[in-house]
């Protein structure tokens, strides 16, 4: 199979898990740039790529046919036109944008483009949850009443006071950051039902002040102490769907949650069956009803299964589209339909009432 060409815009803590699954699913990494020279210079030598002088001489790079874009969300819309006006084709980081208009920009962009726009969100590429949407999709469950979507770290802040807990440069915290993941799942598995109203509760209570959060672990660096902390460390939504789906999502950074009370992964509650999973886990539980008994199943999931599955599973899909053979695994408009109900959620969390996705 031929090689693609592949440009790393970002190269923080996730270009390299994007580096290492691209090159193991058909891409080579030619050309990295970050506006951090010696962040792009450390990954391009880790790869064996070219570390860019601009994002203009990345996209001019003669062997860049695609491009990832791993920047923090407010470049996000800046960095995407400019790879779709110079006709790459894009994997482009959750979440969209910062705002609904900055994703209105980009599918713009897109469709003016030759250069096609997946969105970077990687729960769906699992193997796990591609094993539920075959399940859910063949009609097993019946008619869902219920998803609930947990993600709940009990001290996991990433970057605390910079750009991710900085809400004009995030556009929120664990809810647009871990939830937007859950949120899409969730309406992957139910066949993007139309979300009408959304409840937000949201609560900001570890992040700040800085100096006093013990992390247990933190992604993106060690807390800047003179940074800002202004977006939600923990929050609840319950999304209320055209068809009578209401979809439970409770998200954390940072919460109390006494060990192993609360299991993270989606619990999907149907007519006929109801499912339980850990997005990158071995196993799927069920119970049925068959002959007037609830039979509880537990069935593993076929190897490969996993965070880096999901990566490769995310990167071939990616590979069939740039190639034209095959559809995004999530598109654009997908990524605006999340803005639009994470939009609807802070509106929520700031009134404090439910509130119509407009
Ligand atoms: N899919 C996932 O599971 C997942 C996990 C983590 C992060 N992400 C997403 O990936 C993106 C990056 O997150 P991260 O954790 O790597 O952040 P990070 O802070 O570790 O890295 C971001 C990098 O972008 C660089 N940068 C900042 N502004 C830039 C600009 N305008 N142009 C070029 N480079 C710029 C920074 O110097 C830094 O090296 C975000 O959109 C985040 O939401 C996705």
């Amino acid at each position: 199979m031929i090689e693609i060409g592949l440009g790393i815009v970002g190269c923080g803590g996730i270009a390299s898990v994007h580096a290492d699954a691209a090159r193991r699913s058909g891409f080579r990494v030619v050309a990295c740039w970050d506006s951090q020279p010696q962040r792009a210079a450390a990954l391009a030598s880790k790869v064996g790529a070219t570390a860019s002088k601009s994002l203009e001489s990345l996209l001019a790079h003669p062997d860049v046919n695609a491009v990832a874009v791993a920047v923090p969300t407010d470049a996000h819309a800046s960095c995407a036109q400019a790879v779709l006006a110079a006709d790459k084709h894009l994997l482009l980081e959750k979440p969209m944008a910062l705002t609904v208009a900055e994703c209105d920009t980009i599918c713009a962009a897109a469709d003016k483009s030759r250069g096609r726009l997946q969105m970077g969100l990687v729960c769906r590429s699992s193997p796990t949850s591609q094993h539920v949407a075959r399940l859910v999709h063949a009609g097993t469950m019946g008619p869902l009443d219920f998803i609930q979507a947990r993600g709940v770290r009990r001290r996991g802040i990433p970057g605390l006071g910079g750009w991710f807990t900085t809400r004009s440069r995030s556009g929120g915290g664990c809810m647009i950051d871990v939830g937007v993941h859950l949120m899409d799942l969730a309406l992957h598995l139910a066949g993007w039902p139309r979300v009408l109203r959304v409840s937000a509760c949201a609560a900001s209570r570890f992040g700040s002040p800085i100096a006093q959060y013990r992390s247990a672990e933190m992604w993106g660096g060690p807390p800047k102490v003179d940074g800002t902390f202004d977006v939600e460390d923990a929050a609840i939504a319950l999304l209320r769907c055209e068809g009578g789906l209401s979809i439970e999502i409770d998200v954390a950074w940072a919460t109390n949650i006494p060990e192993g009370v609360a299991r993270d992964g989606l619990l999907l509650r149907g007519a006929r069956a109801g499912i339980h999973f850990e997005i990158f886990g071995s196993e799927v539980r069920s119970v049925v009803e068959r002959d007037g008994e609830l039979r509880d199943e537990v069935a593993a999931v076929p190897s490969p299964f996993g965070w880096d599955a999901a990566w490769d599973a995310q990167y071939r899909c990616f590979g069939e589209l740039v190639h034209g053979r095959g559809a995004a695994a999530a598109t654009a408009r997908e990524g605006r339909e999340l803005q639009r109900i994470l939009a609807a959620f802070y509106e929520s969390a700031a009134l404090g009432r439910e509130t119509e996705v407009r």
